[in-house]
């Protein structure tokens, strides 16, 4: 019985992760893998039931969990709280409580999906890049503040400023890079780590400690890349890369471009893992997308690809992991898509159109 704390959350999030449950319910019925689902609140519905984003009983729950599953937080309802008690302070904070600090994005394009990209077939047609982004440090969690302060250009006068401060220590570098040369081995064996070291003395920090762990991986081929020219090079030429590891400001930015090779955000699922042995938490990488809310029109894909990457990395179901991503490549061939994956053709037949439900019962059925 492996035990999963669900996080459903706001917009879209109860819909998606419904389609995620019913395709392990396929699961179970075919290989007799049971799960266990306790629901925890966090996010908007958490601050309407609670008055804060992530309750203490929730990662009291998530932390004696297997794995947890999430979809999506946040919403306009929430957006003019102060910044500690917005559902993003609810992510956060679990982030941190379950000590998540490596979190994996993988971009891969299916050969179907191929026109949904808006970038030329030429350039994203095997694409199949992993970025690894630091997720408890950096400028997201270090000291902040604001105050008044004069200014030397305008005299008799005081202004308002706020701070964040970007900074990481040897330890937090080191095991996610550890993390990403791990990953690099068992892919293409490139890494490329991203960071502003021409500016930064953090991102210098960084570099150095990349480059002293990789005698430790003489057989991964180690790149560094500025986070600029990693922007523009992953529109030019994709191709290029296997497994980027990065700071957790850049991996926001740039696992949400490297989504958008594969066509739609929607697709994306992602990972986030602490030390080994302690639950993993899964998430589409898309957010809660409140628009199309109830709706039936959400992609549930990015969150049964998640589902997947729960059964790999922290419940040690590989097999079954496979089984649901050949669903989700089935599914794609056979020619059925979501609003936001429209194609102009299937690869042997007709695109179908379908809505959240839908897309979850034919993936069901593929497993
Ligand atoms: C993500 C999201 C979050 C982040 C937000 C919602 C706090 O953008 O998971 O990428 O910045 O980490
Ligand atoms: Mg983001």
């Amino acid at each position: 019985m492996k035990k999963i704390a669900v996080i459903k959350g706001d917009g879209i999030g109860p819909e998606i992760v419904a389609e995620a449950q019913k395709v392990l319910a396929a699961l179970t019925a075919k290989t007799g893998v049971q799960f266990e689902y306790t629901d925890v609140l966090m996010g908007g519905v958490a601050i309407d039931a609670t008055g804060v984003p992530l309750p203490d009983e929730t990662v009291e729950i998530c932390k004696n969990s297997d794995a947890v599953l999430l979809g999506a937080v946040g919403g306009p309802k929430w957006d003019t709280l102060p910044g500690h008690l917005r559902p993003e302070a609810g992510l956060l904070g679990i982030r941190k409580a379950l000590g998540l600090f490596a979190n994996l994005r993988p971009a891969i394009i299916h050969e179907a999906l191929i026109d949904a990209s808006t970038l030329k077939a030429d350039v994203v047609r095997g694409v199949d890049i992993m970025a690894v982004r630091e997720l408890t440090g950096g400028v997201y969690f270090g000291e902040r503040g604001r105050g008044y302060e004069a200014s030397a250009d305008v005299v008799g006068e005081k202004f308002e400023f706020a701070f964040d401060t970007d900074k990481y220590n040897t330890m937090e570098v080191e095991r996610i890079a550890r993390c990403a040369f791990d990953i690099a081995m068992r892919r293409g064996k490139k890494l490329c780590s991203v960071d502003k070291a021409n500016v930064l003395e953090n991102s210098r920090l960084w570099r150095e400690t990349v480059n002293k762990l990789a005698s430790e991986y003489p057989e991964v081929e180690l790149s560094h890349m500025y986070v600029d020219n990693a922007a523009m090079q992953l529109i030019r030429y994709p191709l290029q890369f296997d497994v980027i590891v990065t700071s957790n400001l850049f991996g926001d930015i740039l696992s949400d471009e490297a989504s958008m090779l594969t066509g739609s955000i929607g697709m994306l699922p992602s990972a986030s893992l602490g030390k080994p042995g302690e639950p993993g938490m899964f998430e589409p990488i898309h957010g809660s997308a409140p628009d199309i809310a109830g709706k039936n029109l959400a992609n549930p894909l990015g969150t049964i690809l998640s589902v997947a990457m729960m059964l790999r990395y922290s419940l040690g179901l590989e097999a079954e992991a496979q089984m649901i991503e050949a669903g989700v490549t089935k599914v794609l061939a056979d020619g059925y898509r979501t609003k936001d994956i429209l194609t102009a053709s299937a690869v042997g037949g007709e695109i179908k159109i379908v809505g959240t439900v839908e897309m979850g019962t034919l993936v069901a059925e593929r497993v």
